[in-house]
């Protein structure tokens, strides 16, 4: 049986104070809830002060992003230690707003002159391989750009970013993955994915998992959707047998529309 995942991810928004009275005000709301997880994303500053706000309830920490070395010479980065020092239990990994933003890499670059910040397969690869050993739960954000759907590539498109991200782990491993499917063009926009076909797309990731992998990690691996998610459409989203949970960026800003969307949650 999955239990539902509903995940804030904060993007870059809320200074830790402002940060830790939002947590504050979730926990009093919602924070005993043990039927779903839920799992708040702030900005790296203020893990701390929402780890505080969050201490003795049953919700959860996450990060936006990690660099792959435990340590050493990165300047500005976080590592998955650091991340489980401040109370992280997951990480957002891949997501489309820091894939290739930040300078593209050149397919033909070595190791030693990758460009750590344009986010793509490799880096995403090394990224869980790192954040797994240290019981880090990756959300890995996969999704086609509207172009790619409406050249009928979206299935495609998917399967290179789960073939590239997971390349080389077997299934055992991953277990604890959790996997956002993210279409980029309703990413921020109010456009919202259809939720039957939302739940197709995380059906056939599904069965992508199955296949690669084994069936019964196909049934395990938790699935969810992102993108615009409201107070308004998340019942029908999360009623989707597919769909798992919700990865929710503008309303996660707004307790009583995160707590809106967590009472749409299919509970079993
Ligand atoms: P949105 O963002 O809910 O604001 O569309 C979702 C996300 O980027 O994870």
């Amino acid at each position: 049986m999955r239990t539902c995942l509903i995940a804030g991810n904060w993007k870059m928004h809320l200074t830790p104070a402002e940060g830790g009275a939002l947590a504050n005000t979730l926990r009093q709301r919602i924070g005993m809830r043990t039927d779903i997880e839920i799992v708040l994303c702030p900005p790296f500053v203020a893990l701390p002060a929402v780890a505080d706000a969050l201490r003795g309830s049953e919700m959860k920490l996450g990060a936006q992003n990690v660099f792959w070395a435990d340590s050493g010479a990165y300047t500005g980065q976080i590592s998955p230690p650091m991340l489980v020092a401040v109370g992280c239990e997951y990480v957002i990994l891949g997501h489309s707003e820091t894939r290739g933003r930040f300078g593209t890499p050149d397919p033909t670059f070595t190791d030693a002159i990758l460009r750590y910040f344009g986010e793509n397969e490799a880096t995403l690869n090394r990224k869980i391989r790192a954040v797994l050993p240290h019981g880090l739960k990756p959300i890995l954000c996969v999704g086609e750009t509207l172009e790619e759907r409406q050249a009928g590539q979206t299935e495609k498109v998917i399967e290179s970013q789960l073939q590239g991200a997971l390349e080389g782990l077997v299934a055992d491993e991953l277990y604890e993955l959790v996997i956002a499917y993210e279409p980029v063009w309703a990413i921020g926009t109010g456009q919202v994915c259809d939720a039957p076909e939302a739940n197709r797309i995380c059906g056939w990731i599904r069965q992508w998992l199955a296949h690669h992998f084994e069936p019964e990690l196909g049934e395990h691996v938790r699935i969810l959707y992102g993108g615009s998610v409201k107070a308004s459409n998340a019942h029908e989203l999360l009623h989707q047998p597919e769909i798992d949970g919700a990865l929710v960026g503008g309303a996660s800003l707004n307790a009583e529309e995160f707590e809106q969307i967590t009472y749409c949650a299919r509970t079993h």
